[in-house]
């Protein structure tokens, strides 16, 4: 079976990573949504890709680890979407648990500055008990050292390691790296039939990011990956999906 992954929701439809891009991709019947995280000046977990929020709203100059949550909630973020979504914020990572169920898989994947967000896996962990949501959820970072981290606190929590550059060899630099990886998480650019079958081999399920046209899905299915994240619903809906 092949899993697609929602990125950042619904991101074509509403403003991506907010509660409304992931409600449209549970409406298209994603089965599993990536969002990505980072931490505030108070120590809050929101959802968000970037680590300024100008793409957004230009009026927003400040890093998020530079303002509060209290802050944040004051800033429009609806972007090109304002017709429809204007007054939409950054959700917390609370926010968007309390409206996926639990048969719906998360990639939570926690952005990568290490110095800024020192400590975030902790908090990251902390909430999903909270939630009582550590199963059906994957972490993935960029950042293996904070991988390395969730694995200490969280032995049974699933790690998706991602790649952005290619390196050699990278089934074996998981192999070796002292985690225990459930999947590799490459850019889709040099993703190829000998990339996914040596990843497979070594025991990993392989989604690569971000797949976004039809036909390269589908070759990409074809080499054997065990799902991609997409930004179309053609893809990762299963009510619109061509599947
Ligand atoms: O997790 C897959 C993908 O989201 C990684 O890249 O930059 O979109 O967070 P990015
Ligand atoms: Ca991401």
């Amino acid at each position: 079976m092949v899993l697609n992954f929602a990125h950042r929701g619904s991101l074509t439809e509403a403003p991506e990573n907010t509660l409304p891009a992931f409600q449209k991709a549970i409406a298209h019947g994603a089965e599993a949504i990536e969002l990505d995280v980072q931490l505030t000046k108070d120590r809050q977990l929101v959802v968000c890709h970037d680590h300024k929020l100008t793409r957004f709203n230009k009026n927003a100059p400040k890093r998020i680890i530079d303002m509060s949550l209290e802050e944040i909630k004051g800033i429009d973020v609806s972007g090109s979407f304002k017709e429809e979504y204007m007054g939409t914020t950054l959700p917390t990572l609370d926010e968007v648990l309390e409206i996926c169920q639990d048969e719906l898989l998360l990639n939570i994947e926690i952005k990568n500055i290490p110095v800024l967000y020192e400590g975030i896996e902790d908090i990251l962990i902390r909430c999903l008990s909270e939630y009582n949501r550590l199963h059906n959820v994957i972490i993935s970072s960029f950042d293996h050292m904070a991988l390395k981290r969730i694995q200490d606190i969280a032995p049974s929590m699933p790690i998706g390691m991602l790649f952005y550059y290619r390196i050699l060899q990278p089934w074996k630099y998981a192999e070796h790296s002292g985690l225990e990886v459930a999947s590799i998480h490459p850019n889709q650019v040099y993703t190829d039939r000998e990339f996914v079958k040596q990843c497979k081999a070594s025991g990993y399920k392989v989604y690569p990011y971000t797949v976004n046209d039809l036909k390269h899905y589908e070759e990409l299915v074809d080499f054997g990956v065990d799902g991609v994240f997409s930004n179309n619903p053609e893809i990762f809906g299963k009510v619109t999906s061509l599947k």
